[in-house]
């Protein structure tokens, strides 16, 4: 391979679909977008915690309350996943932390809302887990190496999360009339946001043309979240359960589901701190991370002195 410069070997390796891995030469604004968008899916999978944390005291049996922290698990763990891939691009624990903490980096606008029953722990596995799916398997074939592979191990995750959703429904929606009334409530709160997950209209994202063009996205916003909207339909009919929008409607000629308008505005207030629940969502987060101090303090010290008598016994 001639090459005669770093930025056509890296045009290369795009072109070849040969991973870019953390010691390989990238651009600046490369390397700047994937810090901000692996460190936001990071803070977004621990942020996602909350929510469903909310319900592992009050799972309504025992299979339920394990399936749950199982789930909430294994969201810390995708976050963990996430920012040791962001790291790997030069930014330390700590910024990531800190960004989060005074507001300066974004999480998914969908944790800032209310889980007001128990049906929302089906809703989210069912519909939030669905639509981090569909926009994360395409992540497994993102350029940046540590990222696609990182996205593997959360893709695995993530399928489970989603089935113990639709379970939770499918169980509320062949119930009682009450519980198929509240798996519906939990439909109807929860569409809406769940599509917006996709981010902003194709003609109105700031960020997806570079990065459809550096192979970090697959798909645009657009493209996910039809796919998401013609396949979750499908599963609401199963459910006997009816999607909230009035204009969602199977197009022969497109082979999708038209569906009605987003209401932008909100999700832009949300994403802007204004939604229901941005304010407890960050206060946990600071709390959570000032009442984890004493555990990073011993950890590190005992790295000191672990050192230290390393160095002893080597001299
Ligand atoms: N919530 C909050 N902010 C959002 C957003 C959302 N749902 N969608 C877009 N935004 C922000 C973007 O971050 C960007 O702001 P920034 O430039 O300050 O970062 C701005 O809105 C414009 O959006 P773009 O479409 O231009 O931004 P991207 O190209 O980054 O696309 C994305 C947005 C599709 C969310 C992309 O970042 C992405 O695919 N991220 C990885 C997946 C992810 O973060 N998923 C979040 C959910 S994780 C989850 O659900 C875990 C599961 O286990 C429950």
């Amino acid at each position: 391979m001639t090459v005669h410069s770093f930025e056509e070997h890296f045009e290369q390796k795009l072109d070849k679909d040969i991973a870019i891995e953390p010691r390989d030469w990238m651009p600046d604004t490369y390397r700047k977008t994937l810090i901000r968008q692996i460190s936001q899916h990071a803070h977004s999978e621990i942020v996602g915690m909350l929510p469903e944390g909310n319900w592992i005291t009050r799972a309504p049996s025992l299979r339920r309350k394990a399936v749950l922290l199982a789930k909430v698990q294994d969201e810390a763990g995708h976050g963990l996943y996430l920012y040791s891939a962001a790291e790997t691009l030069g930014i330390s624990r700590d910024e990531l932390y800190d960004q989060l903490h005074t507001g300066k980096a974004k999480y998914s606008s969908i944790f800032n809302y209310p889980t007001l029953t128990w049906a929302d722990m089906g809703a989210i596995g069912w519909l939030v887990d669905g639509a981090a799916i569909m926009n994360q398997v395409p992540l497994c074939r993102t350029s940046y190496g540590p990222y696609a592979r990182a996205m593997v191990r959360v893709c695995k995750e993530e399928s489970f999360h989603q089935r113990q959703g639709f379970e939770i429904m499918l169980t509320l929606s062949k119930g009682t009339e009450v519980q198929k009334k509240m798996a519906q409530d939990a439909l109807n709160r929860w569409w809406w946001p769940s599509i917006m997950m996709f981010g902003p209209p194709d003609d109105n994202s700031p960020n997806t043309e570079m990065s459809m063009r550096w192979k970090i996205k697959r798909f645009t916003n657009d493209e996910l979240r039809q796919k998401f909207i013609d396949v979750t339909v499908e599963q609401a009919k199963i459910l006997g359960l009816t999607i909230p929008d009035a204009d969602l409607k199977w197009n022969e000629e497109r082979g999708h589901y038209d569906y009605g308008a987003i209401n932008w505005e909100e999700f832009w207030n949300v994403v802007k701190g204004n939604g229901p629940c941005n304010k407890e969502r960050l206060e946990a987060r600071k709390k959570a991370w000032e009442n984890g101090a004493w555990v990073r303090d011993a950890a590190n010290a005992y790295a000191e002195k672990r050192k230290k008598r390393l160095q002893q016994q080597a001299a």
